[in-house]
């Protein structure tokens, strides 16, 4: 199986942005988390980080044939991204959604944060265990996956 890891705006200033709200674990530091799942999973998987919406839509594109199963984790573009829910529609690459954090619990400051324009497409969403967000997807896939 092989695993394409999409992150969007700001996590590449994981570890240093609101600690208190995404940890204090960096981007290189998850990627490292879920190699590893991957690698005791004998899957195969790539990274790919941007704070550009349509550089996130080209990766996923190039990436389409490759990917048997994408973790998205689309940021602030969750929320209006029509162009990378769009992407999700065209490339047919079963999807997991995933956010560190818990964006209903952040809702009530964040009304903002209550939508997800992808949510209705993805085969699974993840959200509010950090890292583990990550590694939860994996799981769900590994269920999934023909032995
Ligand atoms: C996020 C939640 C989004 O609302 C926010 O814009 C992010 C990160 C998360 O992982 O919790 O940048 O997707």
């Amino acid at each position: 199986m092989n695993v394409l890891v999409v992150n969007g705006p700001n996590l590449n200033l994981l570890g240093e942005r609101e600690p208190a709200i995404y940890g204090h674990a960096t981007l290189r530091d998850l990627e490292r988390a879920v190699r590893e799942k991957c690698r005791k999973l004998g899957w195969k998987v790539r990274f790919f980080q941007s704070n550009h919406e349509g550089a996130i839509v080209d990766e996923l594109q190039a990436q389409r044939r490759w990917a048997d199963a994408v973790l998205l984790n689309p940021a602030a573009f969750t929320h209006y991204s029509y162009a990378i829910r769009d992407a999700l529609l065209a490339i047919q690459v079963p999807t997991a959604e995933i956010h560190l954090s818990d964006l209903d619990a952040r809702a009530e400051r964040d009304e903002f944060r209550k939508v997800s324009v992808v949510r209705d497409i993805v085969a699974y969403r993840f959200a509010g265990r950090g890292i583990d967000s990550y590694l939860d997807a994996l799981d769900a896939f590994a269920a999934a996956a023909p032995r």
